[in-house]
């Protein structure tokens, strides 16, 4: 155990008009460093985990922190990108900054603002996060991707759209319990179930339901080492913290075997010194339905093929043996890409402080999981979070 998250701060997630990436930096990097109780001047080092590739034109982000306090001035400051995990990626930084003593405190700040382009505009970004030789004309943006996932999936195993349908229904009954997801409203089965013009197919058997939505928003926490932390009002430990890289492009994989992700959680749960089971909940990259679906499986709480058990059985539910994206997750919280990494660690560190807000508080919420994923299944980090004390 080297660091802590020691402050957070978590915005509302949406379509957020007349904000800017700018505005949305500042707002969370300012809460992040008050609830820590320290000053903008106690920050030695800050990470700026941002995707763009498009979504805004100003694309050099790092210094945009720097605008939350005149104190921050001459701080270093580095924009930081893994895809869908870039906010995982940027808490790394800071980590592994951490671990060569260069800081004490480091802070990260995710953010994306997504909304300026049209869901088609913001799929033709997305799928620059495929292999654009072999991948970039698979149609729908990324969503095409894990439409062909999803279809390779139902082939090998039978078709899963009534467990996905059920993915869909929780995250949105989740979802409807948190102040900051962008849809907080409850979804029924038969609209998740069944395709209408309301909820069209989006990519082979993936309709809208089934798709983390397009969305603006940003969440920052405040990084301490271990001694510091323990002078401070809060200290979220992490009990491991595992990042693997698969080759880029999905023709190299049985795309469908998630191994990268499977890897992850592997090595994270044994540097834990943990099984699965011992955790109180997962936040889970559920980017698409399909996504969760198959991290079941990667996670070790299934085997391959047979993850629908998790969703049918009930175990990933609140009340469940494994609650998964108590949150809402991606697709009912949100999926700003830059922010989920950062977003999944809040909410993680909040439900760990006895502190998550509206409906979500577990009880009992002792040792949680994060995993957060860019790519299809090519940029894989997992968080084993638990308090200090
Ligand atoms: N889930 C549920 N409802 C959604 C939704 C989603 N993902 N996205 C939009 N909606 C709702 C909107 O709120 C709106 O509802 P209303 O009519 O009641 O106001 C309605 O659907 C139409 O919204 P619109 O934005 O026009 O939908 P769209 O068809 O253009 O976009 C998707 C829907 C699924 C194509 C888009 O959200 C998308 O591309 N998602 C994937 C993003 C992605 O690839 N992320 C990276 C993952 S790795």
């Amino acid at each position: 155990m080297t660091a802590c998250i020691v402050g957070w701060s978590h915005g509302k997630f949406g379509k957020l008009d007349g904000e800017t990436s700018e505005s949305l930096i500042v707002k969370a990097a300012s809460e992040a460093i008050a609830h820590a109780g320290i000053e903008p001047r106690d920050i030695d080092v800050i990470y700026v985990g941002n995707m763009n590739g498009g979504f805004v034109r100003q694309e050099f982000h790092s210094s945009l922190a720097l605008q939350t306090h005149p104190d921050l001035r001459f701080k270093p400051s580095t924009r930081v990108e893994n895809a869908c995990a870039t906010g995982s990626a940027a808490i790394h930084m800071g980590l592994n900054t951490l671990a060569a003593r260069k800081a004490r405190f480091v802070l990260v700040v995710g953010v994306e603002k997504m909304t300026e382009l049209n869901s088609a505009q913001a799929g033709e970004v997305l799928i620059k996060a495929s292999y654009v030789a072999e991948e970039a004309n698979i149609e729908a943006g990324f969503a095409g991707i894990f439409g062909k996932i999803t279809s390779a999936y139902f082939q090998r195993y039978g078709d899963k759209s009534d467990a996905l349908a059920k993915i869909a229904v929780k995250a949105h009954k989740n979802g409807a319990k948190n102040p900051f997801a962008h849809f907080q409203k409850e979804f029924a089965y038969e609209f998740c179930r069944n395709p209408s013009d309301k909820n069209p197919f989006v990519a082979g058997p993936l309709k809208r339901t089934d798709c983390s939505p397009v969305t603006d928003g940003a969440a920052a926490v405040v990084l301490a080492d271990v001694g510091t932390a323990l002078g401070m009002k809060q200290a979220i430990a992490f009990r491991a913290a595992q990042h693997v890289n698969d080759f880029l492009p999905m023709s190299k994989r049985d795309i469908i075997k998630f191994e990268g992700p499977a890897l992850a959680w592997k090595q994270a749960l044994g540097e834990a010194k943990l099984d699965l089971l011992d955790l109180s909940f997962v936040e889970s990259h559920d980017c698409f339905t399909s996504a969760e679906l198959i991290e079941y499986e990667a996670m070790g709480l299934t085997a391959p093929g047979e993850g629908e058990r998790a969703i049918h059985e009930g175990w990933v539910e609140r009340d469940g043996k494994l609650p998964v994206n108590v949150s809402g997750g991606l697709k009912a919280k949100g999926h700003p890409v830059g922010a989920t990494g950062v977003s999944m660690h809040v909410m993680t560190a909040m439900q760990l402080h006895g502190s998550a807000p509206g409906g979500l508080q577990l009880p009992n919420a002792k040792v949680g999981g994060v995993f957060n994923m860019g790519g299809a299944a090519v940029a894989n980090y997992v968080s084993i979070l638990e308090p200090l004390r």
